[in-house]
């Protein structure tokens, strides 16, 4: 490996701000990697919704949690000012969307381009946007998965940096994939920031580059072996 990644500090763990909407169980993902070592930071976990599920594990876990409500401000463009500021004033290495269902303008992703991912229940490009797991079962599609990827202002369009899959059962409904879907996500998403706090990924202009040379393909993360 010889190229460091201009946005991190030697030895110093990956601090990154967390931004969701939901559940937040991929933020749980990383709060329980972060005690086994993981190299992270949460500087702070922030809501567009209020009263979900990952603020209460962020408040549990006693990282700062902000809820900013998209619905009170008048437009994109002000919500997306307050959110930066919001942000910044953490200095993180990378924002890292964990759910965060909002779609973000050109304003926002510019400001943060290079150091902004996201993660996707879909093997993308495949099923960009919402209801995923049902597209990939009405399209009979014999597997499907999830890929974090560097975001873009192309809704879920920017390059794929590592994927998960996993094979799509006769009986599955979109609920029980999504469920498989999340478990395997759980081990890709971390990995990924591990990938990054290691400096064996860099994201620098909008490039992912694996031990220096840009990625060809996504890396698939081989999953254990269990549906
Ligand atoms: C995850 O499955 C993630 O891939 C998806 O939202 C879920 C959040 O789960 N994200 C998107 O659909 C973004 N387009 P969580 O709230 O339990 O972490």
């Amino acid at each position: 490996m010889t190229n460091r990644s201009p946005i991190l500090a030697a030895n110093m763990p990956l601090k990154i701000v967390v931004l969701l909407s939901g559940e937040g169980t991929l933020l749980q993902s990383f709060i329980n990697r972060q005690k086994e070592g993981l190299p992270i930071e949460i500087a702070a976990v922030i809501s567009n919704r209020p009263n979900v599920g990952g603020l209460a594990r962020a408040e549990k876990a006693e990282i700062t949690a902000h809820e900013i409500d998209h619905k009170l401000f008048p437009d994109r463009a002000t919500f997306e000012a307050d959110l930066i500021k919001l942000i910044d004033q953490y200095s993180p290495d990378v924002v890292v969307l964990a759910g965060f269902m909002r779609i973000l303008g050109e304003l926002f992703v510019d400001h943060y381009q290079g150091r902004l991912i996201n993660i996707h229940p879909a093997l993308l490009p495949k099923y960009k946007g919402l209801d995923t797991h049902q597209r990939a079962i009405d399209a009979g599609d014999s597997e499907h998965g999830s890929s974090v990827h560097l975001v873009t202002s192309e809704l879920d369009g920017g390059p794929v940096i590592a994927q998960i899959k996993l094979p799509i059962l006769p009986e599955d409904t979109a609920d029980t994939l999504s469920e498989r879907t999340k478990k395997r996500e759980h081990l890709l998403y971390p990995e990924v920031l591990r990938w990054i706090a290691e400096k064996k990924l860099t994201l620098s202009q909008g490039i992912p580059l694996c031990n220096g040379e840009p990625l060809n393909s996504p890396v698939v993360l081989e999953p254990d072996g269990e549906k």
